[in-house]
């Protein structure tokens, strides 16, 4: 039976260290990828309230489906190379992106949407998907997120 996190931690620092292990406990009790996806959205959505937060999975060669995600709704498929998600899944990079407006090809799945940070989601050495997380606010993602988002991924995938 899940609990409910305790978030505490004034800075983003602070929250994402609070955030980790009980992620990891969260996690650890299940191995079915949708159910975790499913929690660790919840968990981010809960914790740092941003405008949507979800993974898209490469689905076919070229084309990456939606998965589970907290926010409103959002486009269920993404060619490879378009938009945030897909040109992170073809430069296999994080993309951080302050000014959504300012990104050529940016799909807007919503208006609210003003800055977002993408990252490939690994297993082993093969790109399964993405993390998308999108905020209302201009440059709300840097390094910080990169890094600390990078770490949720792995303990994500080490569930499945
Ligand atoms: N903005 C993304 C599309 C996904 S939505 O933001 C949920 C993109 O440009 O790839």
């Amino acid at each position: 039976m899940a609990e409910d996190l305790i978030i505490s931690g004034e800075s983003k620092v602070e929250k994402y260290e609070n955030l980790l292990p009980q992620l990891k406990g969260l996690l650890s009790g299940e191995v079915n990828k949708i159910a975790n996806t499913a929690n660790l959205c919840a968990a981010l959505k809960t914790t740092f309230n941003w405008y949507w937060i979800g993974f898209y999975w490469v689905d076919t060669p070229d084309e990456l489906v939606l998965g589970p995600f907290q926010g409103p709704i959002a486009c269920t498929r993404i060619k490879k190379g378009k938009g945030v998600c897909g040109t992170a899944w073809e430069t296999e990079k994080v993309q951080i992106v302050p000014d959504v407006e300012a990104f050529p090809g940016h799909i807007a799945c919503s208006a609210f949407s003003k800055s977002e940070i993408v990252l490939p989601v690994w297993q082993g050495d093969k790109l399964i998907g993405v993390l998308d997380v999108d905020s209302d606010t201009l440059d709300s993602f840097d390094a910080i997120d990169e890094k600390y988002l990078a770490k949720i991924c792995e303990i994500l995938v080490h569930t499945f």
